[in-house]
């Protein structure tokens, strides 16, 4: 590609990419896939790195992050970021509304009526319409500069548009992590073993204080602007001050409203104290703001926050209760949680009996002793869980108690893992709970999806002495189970159900059990529960090694050249199979007719490449090298493992050897790219 053309396709795919990032956020109305969105991203990626010269200040790449600082710098801000005054009360809120008409000696105010997000505050400076500066709020005079990634967040813009703005423009604006994308990366961490955040605003502030913002790129942050200074003035309100922003590119939430008495201010209260539990993303109250500019600076400031606008909190849904006993849990993973039991009390519409207390290092923090009151709130989490203590009423009663040693279930030894938060038991072939979890999870819909056999179900076969190994499912005969019962007792222990397994439900899961063998390897891989090993992750080994064999086989060194396996998960993997019982497990699967190989999948997409030999080398982004390798074949091309001078094409990727592109240039054989490649095939 010749320099002249390198630049206007740089230019092209940035304007480009940029519309369709508003179309998605601003309009929500993609308008070509997300594949193909991440293509266009790549390909003025490879660009850019070809021609640096070309790239744009605000290119769309920046949003994938990239760079990795071990410390944030500090900035002091300009205007410091004050918090703001609260209430709780309607009639606070009508002293304030008094305050401002007395002030300013007027009758009448407009108040313009916001969301109180529950996230970070952030700072977001732009110079000649770039972003070049996002700060946190840090102690309201100095914060952290954490520019890199918040240009990940998609919502945000990095240039702004149009031309109508001044050379200097300072918008501050709530981070947040909506709720359902918070149960999502919460579910993920479970699964890797990793602590779950506690709430979405603890995810999203420990989010931008990452030092790898390509890590914050994965994250799912939104931006809600709520505050624009600008020093030449555009604009007489704090209305207009936003919808100035949203022509700027901003989002700016459609939730907030305008009203000419403080009574309007009530009815936007009462309206979202109801409706607050139906929006995808947390908030603890409203804030009300004086619209107009002009009073807004005769109001002007105390030190602390503006005289200008208050929030009404809605009162936190906490109660007091007494904490009798403290429970441990044995989770699938072997991670040990510590569960309070409470005296019953009524918080948000249920009764609360249990509350999570999350890790040692918490119960420590908040120093939560049994028999003290202790205050519970149900946030966006289902379990309810322990904020505080009420220290003042802590009586002789109250007594540390000791976290603990070892397992409830099996009573090993509990071992802590230098860096995590969590206590586990590290008993993992014999303990029960550990059992049951592997076997769940093995039958679970993603892994082998053996219908008919749920939590229950596993439970009576697991009483009955029936199943102690993954293998022994596949070895169950009808007469061992037929008639099997079992007791299962509620919660608070008023209610019982009986289930038995008659004919037909012993037909169904032997009938699901069959049904599994067929399941693929990746599935199987999965399946198998080797910790940090979650679908994709055993996706990328199944595709990488082909088969159990060669996985077992492998050493550390290949396990971490298998893209998004680290470390942490090729010793994972490299433990599990050192064991002599997991091997023996594996033979027995195996032998029961479990899938152990990737079918190789002879397909035949198209004859495009038909004749041709490529030579494969280095590291791919989009597909892994056995992948390509597929797809070679798939479309009737060759793959060969060494370049002579029958190669047509050599498939570069990443990292590829010097001395095999050496031979290729000395050879002139054509060297494709990956993108390449697929336009060739899509061709
Ligand atoms: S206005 C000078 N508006 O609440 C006034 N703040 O206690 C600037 N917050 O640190 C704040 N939603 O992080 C404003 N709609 C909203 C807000 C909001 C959440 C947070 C903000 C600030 C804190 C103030």
């Amino acid at each position: 590609m010749k320099e002249e053309q390198a630049k206007s396709r740089i230019d092209a795919l940035s304007v480009e990419i940029d519309r369709h990032n508003r179309l998605y956020y601003d309009q929500s109305n993609a308008l070509i896939s997300d594949f193909d969105f991440d293509m266009l991203l790549e390909e003025l990626m490879r660009l850019e790195k070809e021609y640096p010269q070309f790239k744009h200040v605000d290119s769309p790449t920046q949003r994938v992050g990239g760079s990795i600082s071990k410390s944030f710098e500090q900035y002091t801000h300009k205007n410091p970021m004050l918090s703001l005054g609260n209430t709780y009360s309607e009639s606070e809120l009508r002293e304030f509304d008094q305050r401002v008409k007395k002030f300013a000696n007027i009758e009448e105010v407009e108040y313009v009526c916001e969301l109180k997000y529950d996230g970070v505050a952030i700072s977001l400076i732009y110079e000649h319409g770039l972003l070049t500066k996002a700060v946190t709020r840090g102690d309201g005079v100095r914060g952290d500069i954490v520019t890199n990634n918040i240009k990940t967040i998609r919502s945000i813009p990095l240039k702004l548009q149009g031309n109508d703005f001044p050379k200097e423009l300072e918008l501050r604006g709530e981070i947040l992590i909506p709720r359902d994308a918070f149960l999502k990366l919460n579910a993920e961490r479970e699964e890797l073993g990793e602590a779950p955040f506690a709430n979405p605003r603890n995810a999203a502030s420990g989010s931008i204080k990452m030092q790898d913002s390509a890590a914050v790129a994965k994250r799912p942050l939104e931006c809600f602007l709520y505050y624009v200074i600008a020093e030449e003035k555009n604009f007489d309100s704090h209305y207009q001050s936003l919808e100035f922003a949203k022509n700027l590119g901003f989002q700016i939430p459609t939730t907030m409203a305008r009203y000419s008495s403080i009574e309007g201010v009530f009815s936007f209260i009462k309206d979202w104290a109801d409706a607050k539990d139906q929006l995808n993303f947390e908030i603890d109250g409203v804030v009300i703001k004086v619209n107009d500019f002009n009073l807004q600076k005769i109001l002007g400031f105390t030190a602390k926050s503006p005289r200008w606008a208050i929030s009404y909190k809605f009162k936190a849904e906490r109660v007091q209760t007494r904490l009798l006993s403290v429970d441990f849990q044995v989770g699938r993973t072997g991670a040990i949680t510590p569960v309070a039991n409470l005296e019953a009390v009524q918080l948000a519409g249920t009764i609360v009996k249990r509350a999570s207390l999350h890790n040692a290092d918490i119960i420590e923090q908040l120093d939560i002793r049994l028999n003290d009151l202790v205050f519970v709130e149900k946030g966006g989490e289902i379990i309810p869980k322990i904020v505080g203590v009420n220290k003042q009423a802590r009586t002789a009663e109250s007594s540390v108690f000791k976290y603990a040693e070892s397992c409830p279930e099996c009573g090993t030894k509990l071992v802590r893992h230098e860096s995590e938060a969590n206590h586990y038991c590290p008993n993992e072939l014999h303990c029960p709970p550990q059992i049951k979890g592997r076997i769940e999870h093995f039958i679970s819909r993603k892994a082998m999806n053996i219908d008919n056999l749920g939590e229950g179900k596993v439970e009576m076969l697991f009483d009955a002495g029936l199943i102690r190994h993954l293998s022994d499912l596949f070895f169950i005969k009808a007469e061992a189970i037929l008639g099997i019962e079992k007791r299962f007792v509620s919660e608070d222990g008023f209610q019982t159900k009986t289930m038995s397994l008659r004919e037909k439900s012993v037909e169904n899961i032997l009938n699901g059990i069959e049904k599994s063998k067929q399941m693929p390897f990746p599935k199987v891989l999965y399946a198998l529960g080797i910790r940090y090993v979650g679908e994709t992750t055993a996706k990328k080994l199944a595709t990488h090694f082909r088969s159990m064999e060669n996985l077992k086989n492998a050493d550390f060194e290949e396990l971490i050249s298998v893209e998004e396996v680290g470390e942490k998960i090729a010793q994972s993997v490299l433990d599990y199979f050192s064991k002599g019982e997991q091997i023996l497990e594996l033979e027995k699967l195996k032998a029961a007719g479990l899938q152990f190989e990737i079918e190789e999948n002879n397909v035949s997409i198209s004859t495009i490449l038909s004749g041709k030999s490529f030579v494969v080398s280095g590291v791919f982004t989009r597909f892994s090298r056995e992948e390509i390798k597929q797809l070679i074949e798939a479309n009737g091309g060759k793959n060969a493992s060494s370049i002579s001078a029958k190669t047509d094409y050599v498939l570069a990727g990443e990292n590829m050897g010097p001395a095999k592109l050496k031979k290729a240039e000395s050879l002139k054989i054509p060297i494709l790219s990956e993108y390449d490649f697929i336009r060739m095939i899509e061709d």
